[in-house]
């Protein structure tokens, strides 16, 4: 399964919402094994259509327990508060202590149509947030304090990380770095 390039920041399709996906069939099987050998090549902890140009919702993550598929996710319940330190594939080499619920409770189907129910606690409630947003199109940029993300945007556009939206797009994506980026998804 051939790995695709990731989107980076500034591009429009994430900024997009998501789709719901009306069909679980083989082509949706043979996306979401795209996208699991796309976020292990990266490598990363979840990855989300979105991030590959696919405006559907699903998302694939692995946290060490093997690759999972979730398709029309949902998050029903959220608890508790946890700080901890968030990448991003789609900002590669960066990250930011973030404050988010510590567990959630999140629904949703595998490839089989069959409903999916997990508890999620500390690292793996974070990758389910994380990428639930890369759904609605919203980047964990966007879950930092305005000072905080002026800063990120400077350190950014320093990089020259993608295509910064400030600069309307201008700046040519990079090639994808041949031994991937440091960051967690
Ligand atoms: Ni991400």
């Amino acid at each position: 399964m051939a790995a695709h390039t990731i989107r980076l920041v500034g591009d429009p399709v994430l900024r997009q919402r998501a789709a719901d996906v009306t069909d679980i069939d083989g082509k949706l099987a043979r996306l979401a094994d795209e996208m699991l050998t796309t976020m292990y090549e990266a490598p990363g902890l979840g990855l989300a259509a979105p991030q590959i140009g696919v405006r559907k919702r699903l998302f694939v993550y692995d946290i060490g327990e093997g690759g999972q598929v979730v398709v029309n996710p949902t998050i029903a319940e959220s608890d508790g508060e946890w700080a901890y330190d968030e990448g991003c594939l789609s900002v590669p080499g960066l990250s930011w202590e973030i404050v988010r619920p510590k567990q959630v409770h999140l629904t949703g189907y595998d490839l089989e149509g069959n409903e999916v129910s997990v508890e999620a606690d500390e690292v793996l409630a974070r990758c389910f947030q994380h990428e639930m947003d890369h759904l609605d199109g919203v980047l964990l940029l966007e879950r930092l304090d305005a000072d905080t993300r002026k800063l990120a945007m400077k350190t950014i556009r320093e990089l020259g990380i993608g295509m910064p939206p400030d600069l309307g797009g201008a700046v040519p994506q990079p090639a994808k770095p041949a031994g991937g980026g440091l960051s967690l998804r």
